[in-house]
C-alpha cells in the first residue's frame, strides 16, 4: 500500500498535466497545481475543472515566491511546464529559454531549499533527434550501430528516404532507441529539454535527492494540443479528414514513430512521482513500446473516422527526422508501468472526444 503524497504539478492546466492531476488523485495523492494558464496555451483564460483533491496556484514557475510557497507540505515535485509548441521561428528562442531553462532553474532552486526527496522532470523523445540505426551491408552487421548521416536531397528524390552509414554508405535499418543514445537536439525546444536534464542532474548532485526524467515519445488523446512537434501529425489528418478530405502523408509513409496515449503517460508519471530512484537522474523512455508508421496511423484514423485512404505524396522535408522509436522496457523494470491503451482504441477515443 503506497502513501498518500502531496504532489506540486508545473503545468498541471495543460495538456498532460490534466489528464496526470487526474490519475494523481485517483491514486490517493493530493496535488497543487502550479500554473500560469500560458495565453497561447488557454486563450479563453478560462480556470481548469480540478478535480476534488487538487487546488489551482496560479502562478508562473519562474517566480521563486510563488514556487516557493506553492512547495509547502509537498513530498514531490512533477515539473511539466514548459513552453512546448513548433518553435520555427527563432524570435521564439528566448521565450524557450525563458520558460523552459529558467523556469526550471528557479523550481530546482526552491526544491533544494525545500529539501525536496525527489523530482520528476517532463523530458521528450526531441533530445535523441534521430532514432538508432544499424549498418547491415556490406557484409552482415558490418558497422553496428551508428549515428545516421544526414539525408541526401538525392537520395530523397530518388524516393530514398532512410539515412545511410556515415561509413559505408549502406542504407541504414532502423531499431529502438534506449535511454543510453547519444543526446542530438536539433531545435531550440530540444535544446531546452536536454539543459533541462543536465539542470536536474547537477541539482541531484548537489542535494543527494532522486531525480528522474521521463522522455515522453508523440503523446496523444483528448485535449492535445494542435502543433507540438509530436502528435500534431494525428491532428492535421483528423482536421483532414473531417472535411471529408483524404489525410496527405509525406515521404513514403513508411517514418516510424511511438504513439502513446495521455492516459498512459499521465500513469507512469504517477508511478515515476512515486518512485524515488535514488541519487543521479534516471531517464526514461515512455512510450507504448509499439512501433506505428505514419503511414498506418493515417490509414487506421481514416478507417476510424469512415474517411478517405491516405495518399502518399512523397513529399519531403529534408530535415525531418526519419524514426525514432522508444524501446520503454527500462521505464516497465524501474515503474513497474506499460502503456494499456492500443493505438485504435485511443484514436476512436481521440475522435469521439472532438477535442
Ligand atoms: N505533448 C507531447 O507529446 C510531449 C512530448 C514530450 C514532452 N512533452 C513535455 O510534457 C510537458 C507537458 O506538455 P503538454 O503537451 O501537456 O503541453 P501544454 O502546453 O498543454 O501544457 C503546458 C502547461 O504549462 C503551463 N506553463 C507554461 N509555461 C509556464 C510557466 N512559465 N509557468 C507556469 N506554467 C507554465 C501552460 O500554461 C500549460 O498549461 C512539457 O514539458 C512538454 O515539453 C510533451
Ligand atoms: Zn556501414
Amino acid at each position: 500500500m503506497l502513501v498518500a503524497m502531496h504532489t506540486l504539478l508545473t503545468g498541471g492546466a495543460g495538456f498532460i498535466g490534466a489528464a496526470t492531476t487526474r490519475a494523481l488523485v485517483r491514486a490517493g495523492h493530493t496535488v497543487t497545481v502550479l500554473d500560469s494558464l500560458r495565453e497561447d496555451v488557454h486563450p479563453s483564460g478560462t480556470t481548469p475543472d480540478l478535480p476534488d483533491g487538487a487546488r489551482l496556484a496560479r502562478a508562473d514557475v519562474r517566480d521563486l515566491g510563488a514556487v516557493t510557497s506553492a512547495l509547502e507540505g509537498a513530498d514531490a515535485v512533477v515539473h511539466l511546464a514548459a513552453k512546448v509548441g513548433l518553435g520555427v521561428n527563432i524570435d521564439d528562442i528566448d521565450d524557450y529559454v525563458s520558460s523552459n531553462d529558467l523556469g526550471t532553474a528557479v523550481l530546482l532552486r526552491a526544491a533544494a531549499t525545500a529539501r525536496m526527496p525527489h523530482v520528476v522532470f517532463a523530458s521528450s523523445m526531441v533530445v535523441y533527434g534521430e532514432g538508432r540505426y544499424e549498418c547491415a551491408g556490406p557484409g552482415s552487421g558490418e558497422h553496428g550501430v551508428v549515428g545516421p548521416g544526414p539525408r541526401r536531397i538525392e537520395d530523397l528524390d530518388a524516393r530514398i528516404f532512410d539515412p545511410r552509414c556515415p561509413r559505408c554508405d549502406t542504407v541504414l535499418v532502423p531499431g529502438l532507441v534506449a535511454e543510453d543514445a547519444p543526446l542530438d537536439p536539433r531545435n531550440v525546444y530540444a535544446a531546452t529539454k536536454v539543459h533541462g536534464e543536465h539542470l536536474l542532474g547537477a541539482w541531484s548532485r548537489e542535494t543527494g535527492a532522486s531525480a528522474t526524467a521521463v522522455r515522453f515519445h508523440n503523446v496523444y488523446g483528448p485535449g492535445m494540443p494542435r502543433d507540438t512537434p509530436y502528435a500534431g501529425v494525428a491532428s492535421l489528418f483528423r482536421s483532414e479528414l473531417a472535411h471529408s478530405r483524404a489525410p496527405r502523408v509525406f515521404e513514403d509513409g513508411a517514418q516510424r514513430r511511438d504513439f502513446v496515449h495521455v492516459d498512459d503517460v499521465a500513469a507512469a508519471v504517477v508511478r515515476a512521482a512515486e518512485s524515488p530512484a535514488g541519487p543521479g537522474v534516471t531517464p526514461l523512455n515512455v512510450g507504448s513500446g509499439t512501433v506505428t508508421s505514419v503511414g498506418e496511423m493515417a490509414r487506421v484514423l481514416a478507417d476510424v473516422m469512415d474517411g478517405p485512404e491516405p495518399v502518399v505524396t512523397g513529399q519531403y522535408r529534408a530535415g525531418d527526422v526519419r524514426h525514432v522509436t522508444a524501446s520503454s522496457e527500462r521505464a516497465a523494470q524501474v515503474l513497474g508501468w506499460r502503456a494499456q491503451v492500443p493505438l485504435r482504441a485511443g484514436l476512436e477515443e481521440l475522435v469521439r472526444s472532438g477535442a
